[in-house]
């Protein structure tokens, strides 16, 4: 289970309160839209979830967020990735080894995932994505879409409880939205809890939950 407890935030004394004593449960399988027009805070949510708000980036911050009853402020970064890992909005902030099948493999070697097992979650992976093609392609060479595909997959062979999608179709054509999305459903329905960020029908398509940012602007 993911908890938000009364959460508030703004980043700085002259910016919009951008969330407002908001709480919200989100059980095993759910998959949640994170609506909202450019700049209501989409992604700033995201980052509360994951704690990169405020453990990376500073602001106002209240509330609190539980992980199967855990404070997740009180774990590390690295301790708070196998729990809930985000795909960022920017894949070009995520991608940091030279060729795709080591960006695939990184995060499960760093969990001590046995060899042959990392290898069989990249195998699957790239197979459902339809991008075996990538796999010893350079990272810095890949298009904005293909580059969104290697990031997801590698949310993927990370494999956490909470997977926090930022615009996860954006840069891909319909048929990779259709093999993302049957990832996505497959995942959720494996347990995983699947937050997905942005406005468009594809990302509404696919949830049970909504919520929908930029109702607390005005209350400022
Ligand atoms: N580090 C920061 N410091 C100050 N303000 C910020 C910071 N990051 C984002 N903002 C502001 O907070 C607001 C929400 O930004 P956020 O990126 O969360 O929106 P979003 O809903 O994800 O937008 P988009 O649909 O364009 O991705 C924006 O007005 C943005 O300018
Ligand atoms: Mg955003």
């Amino acid at each position: 289970m993911l908890k938000l407890e009364n959460i508030t935030f703004k980043y700085n004394e002259d910016s919009p309160l951008l969330i407002n004593n908001f709480s919200f449960t989100a059980e095993k399988g759910d998959i949640i839209a994170v609506k909202g027009d450019s700049g209501t805070g989409k992604t700033t949510l995201l980052n509360i979830i994951c704690s990169v708000i405020p453990k990376i980036f500073t602001g106002d911050l209240s509330g609190t967020v539980f992980h199967d009853d855990i404070d997740i402020s009180k774990l590390s970064l690295p301790e708070i990735a196998p729990r809930i890992s985000l795909l960022m909005q920017h894949p070009d902030n995520q991608l940091f080894f030279p060729t795709v099948e080591q960006e695939l493999a990184f995060a499960p070697e760093n969990l001590n995932i046995p060899a042959k097992n990392i290898i069989k979650r990249i195998d699957d992976i790239l197979t459902k994505l339809n991008i075996e093609n990538l796999r010893y392609q350079e990272t810095n060479s890949l298009s904005f879409g293909q580059k969104k595909l290697v990031t997801f997959a590698s949310i993927i062979t990370l494999s956490p409880k909470v997977y926090l999608l930022d615009e996860p179709f954006a840069g891909l054509s319909k048929e990779y939205i259709k093999l993302t999305s049957d990832e996505i459903k497959i995942q959720a329905k494996n347990g995983k809890i699947i937050f997905l960020a942005g406005h468009t029908s594809d990302i509404t398509q696919l949830a049970n939950k909504t919520i929908e940012m930029g109702q607390f602007n005005e209350e400022n």
